[in-house]
């Protein structure tokens, strides 16, 4: 097994005829400094150059406040970094757009529409045709395990199947990468189970490209190509393992695997051998 870690700018170093093999994302030496209401800098990232190809699965893990959600929210267009540049297939991102679907907890449903409503929006306000959006729709919300919940409203759902509306939601909008911040963080194991599940089942199908923030090294290995490492703040890119495992991954297979087991410990170590005192 290879545990190397693998170097983001692995890219820039390969041959000529994987160059044309441009990545999906490449966010190329960003800084983030913010300035807080008391008017202090604060240095939320430093220096953070990350490769990540079409169709990967990434994992950020970090301790809190050391930059994962910032280095999203510019991936999301949401916050033009301070220092280098963040780019989407060649293109400098440079506000939100459909291409980028957001998962975020903070993202909350329309209130006043109903499962239906909330999934069919995205699509219907690309133009799609009602009846053509509402199957799409119907699909989509099958496939994340609500089928019969069309017509509930958000108040009526617990924080798992909300959990489910919004991923349909955002894949509704049919985007290239999705960026997902913690998005199972505030669930029961039971239910984020079922959904780090249901999501690799999805993302096998689909292949989208992932960016996907959690404080859990054993969802982050279950889940990923690779697994980003970063330090306390300011944050920067410690160290990145390609997660060598087979899929598709099945959890209860997964758990009793050495190959897997090994790999946690291996960055649970990482992270506690660290000068810094590392905490996911
Ligand atoms: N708009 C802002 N203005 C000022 N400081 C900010 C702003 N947004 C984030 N920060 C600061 O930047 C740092 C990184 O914040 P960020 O939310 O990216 O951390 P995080 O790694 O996602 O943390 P957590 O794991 O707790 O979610 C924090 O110290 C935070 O206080
Ligand atoms: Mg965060």
């Amino acid at each position: 097994m290879n545990l190397m870690p693998s170097r983001s700018d692995r890219q820039a170093e390969s041959a000529p005829a994987a160059r044309a093999l441009q990545p999906m994302i490449e966010i190329d030496h960003v800084s983030q400094l913010f300035q807080t209401s008391a008017r202090q800098d604060h240095l939320a990232l430093s220096d953070v150059s990350l490769a990540i190809d079409d169709g990967a699965f990434v994992s950020i893990l970090g301790p809190s406040g050391c930059g994962k959600s910032t280095l999203l929210y510019i991936v999301g267009g949401f916050v033009s970094p301070t220092r280098g540049t963040a780019k989407m297939q060649g293109q400098d991102i440079r506000g939100p757009g459909p291409d980028r679907g957001p998962v975020f907890q903070e993202f909350a449903l329309f209130p006043w529409k109903t499962v239906l409503g909330n999934v069919m929006y995205g699509p219907r306000q690309q133009g799609i045709k009602a009846a053509e959006a509402e199957e799409q729709s119907r699909a989509l919300i099958e496939m994340v395990g609500l089928k019969g919940f069309e017509d509930f409203y958000p108040k009526e759902l617990s924080g798992g199947m909300k959990q489910r509306v919004a991923l349909a939601r955002t894949l509704a909008y049919r985007p290239a990468v999705l960026l997902m911040d913690e998005p199972f963080g505030a669930l029961d194991a039971h239910t984020r189970t079922r959904l780090q599940n249901d999501l690799l089942t999805i993302w096998e199908r689909d292949r989208k490209t992932v960016l996907f923030v959690t404080h859990s090294v054993d969802e982050a290995v279950f889940l990923s190509d690779k697994v980003v490492m970063m330090t306390r703040s300011p944050g920067r890119i410690k160290q990145i393992v390609d997660i060598d495992l087979p899929r598709p991954r099945r959890r209860t297979e997964l758990l009793l695997d050495p190959r897997y087991q090994k790999y946690v410990v291996e960055i649970e170590r990482m992270f506690e051998d660290s000068d810094d005192e590392l905490r996911p």
